[in-house]
């Protein structure tokens, strides 16, 4: 099969934001606990966390890390988690009917953060909690002395302002699985107020409201218009969730998923700029897709999971090869969309639904998703430039006309190089791929990496990561025309000087 791309400098669809890439961690499972924090592990810093796992982060190059929840934020007092460890409360979370000790807070966590270079990205709890406590937490986190809420962070030890830039109204509002669920109009009061007194705060921050904790739930997108027309004034993002799965087993349908990801982002511009026209705003509302990954394989293991014990596995998702080449496919989603989604978690980084696995005083090891995150993390930064694409297509069970591949380049001026991500779709044919540059002179090939030719269903373990990239020679650059062979259902990064 045949396919031609043609790019062009002069054709752009956006800057693709740093933050594109982030990442999030919630305090549930073994993210945070047997996860990142593990005191007694031969590989534990003085502060309890993991070197070996920070070491994985790092790989990941990940810019941000949203915390602390997730379901757990909407019934979670970030005091319990502040001042000396021997004070703090067990509690219930009755988010996963688990009991958290609250060892790490955000002190810890955020120091965590600055080891593995990413920021932080804070939730308030607007379930059980509200205006009051919204204001309090960022006086606590980001003013600089002198109030006693700002005065106990310096004691705490943290003498600085945490200075933490992105901030989260709550979470999944609209889930009937959410403590203190609410109805569009009350949550949009409520995060309206709250993001009002938070941003009196401090007027540097940035917030996003929440959307829909998905595309399937019965009030999406009047959800989204509602919440938007109450809270339009105070916010800048509003979120999206998305977690996706081959529970029937069809992978022609599972790859095209990314479609499905395609339209949600689509359908929630339209939502916002609806009510941008509505209020006859000059503000415009960019997204936030701040949860989205595979999340299906640990679907039966976890509902047969007692309840409150300390830290127990819970939605520890093993991925496949199928699953990378997905993730590749939703990477490049967001790429395309990189001019209104400035923003994006995958949910979550280590051990729940996470590319990076930890034994309990053992080893850690990446997933088969790891590969294509990272390789997205670390190339995919520049200017995503619009794919125009000609390949065959083929309809599935869901999706009509979906193309064998998915494509899209990026120009990063900083770095001198073009990188193209593609995935190809089709598990019988290899594609000839065909890319003309037209107005940026390209010079070598730096580096062509594919992942291809593994079962569809194969695994990484703790013992042996099978499903990885490798480099590949079949390429060629003549003429500002990048050539290349892209095997049967493979993931490729072309990288050009
Ligand atoms: O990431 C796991 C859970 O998925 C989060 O806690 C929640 O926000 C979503 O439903």
């Amino acid at each position: 099969m045949k396919a031609n791309m043609q790019v062009s400098k002069n054709f752009q669809i956006s800057k693709i934001e740093d933050r594109l890439y982030g990442s999030f961690i919630e305090h549930m499972g073994r993210a945070v606990y047997e996860g990142i924090y593990e005191p007694t592990h031969p590989t534990a810093d003085d502060n309890g966390f993991r070197n070996d796992v920070k070491e994985l982060v790092k790989e990941l190059n990940i810019p941000l890390v949203r915390y602390p929840g997730g379901n757990f934020l909407s019934g979670y007092n970030w005091e319990d988690g502040i001042g000396p460890r021997e004070n703090r409360p067990k509690r219930l979370d009755l988010a996963w009917r688990t009991i958290e000790t609250n060892e790490v807070g955000m002190h810890e966590f955020f120091d965590w953060s600055k080891e593995v270079n990413a920021e932080v990205n804070m939730a308030v709890n607007l379930g059980t909690r509200g205006v009051d406590d919204a204001r309090r937490i960022v006086e606590y986190c980001n003013f600089p002395g002198g109030t006693e809420l700002s005065d106990l962070r310096r004691q705490n030890g943290h003498e600085e302002p945490f200075a933490i830039k992105t901030w989260c109204l709550g979470n999944e509002m609209d889930g009937p699985w959410q403590i203190g669920q609410k109805a569009a109009v009350d949550y949009g009061k409520l995060a309206a107020q709250a993001g009002k007194a938070m941003k009196l705060v401090d007027d540097s921050i940035e917030l996003v409201l929440c959307g829909s904790s998905s595309s399937e739930m019965p009030t999406f997108a009047s959800w989204e218009a509602e919440v938007l027309d109450e809270a339009y004034e105070y916010v800048d993002y509003l979120s999206l969730h998305r977690y996706y799965g081959n529970q029937e087993n069809d992978l022609e349908n599972y790859l095209a998923k990314s479609i499905d990801m395609d339209n949600f982002i689509k359908s929630v511009v339209a939502v916002c700029d609806y009510v941008k026209a509505k209020k006859k705003s000059n503000k415009t509302i960019n997204l936030s897709f701040d949860e989205w990954n595979v999340w299906y394989h640990s679907n039966e293991q976890d509902s047969k999971n007692e309840p409150w014990q300390i830290a127990p596995p819970l939605l520890e998702d093993i991925y496949n090869f199928e699953d990378a080449l997905l993730i590749g496919c939703l990477l490049i989603t967001l790429m395309k969309n990189s001019d209104r989604v400035k923003i994006a978690c995958l949910a979550q980084l280590v051990n729940v639904i996470a590319p990076i696995m930890t034994e309990k005083d053992g080893r850690t090891w990446r997933q088969t998703i790891f590969y294509p995150f990272m390789q997205a993390s670390l190339y995919g930064r520049g200017i995503a430039l619009t794919p125009n694409i000609q390949v065959d297509s083929y309809n599935s069970r869901d999706f009509d006309n979906v193309p064998y591949l998915e494509s899209i380049a990026v120009l990063n001026e900083e770095e001198n190089e073009v990188v193209i991500f593609a995935v190809n779709r089709s598990k019988d044919d290899a594609i000839d791929f065909e890319c003309d540059f037209y107005d940026i002179s390209l010079g070598d090939v730096i580096d062509f990496s594919e992942m291809a030719g593994f079962d569809i269903k194969a695994i990484n373990t703790s013992a042996e990561e099978v499903v990885k990239p490798s480099p590949s020679e079949e390429i060629r650059v003549e003429n500002n025309v990048v050539s290349a062979k892209l095997k049967p259902l493979s993931w490729n990064v072309i990288r050009v000087a």
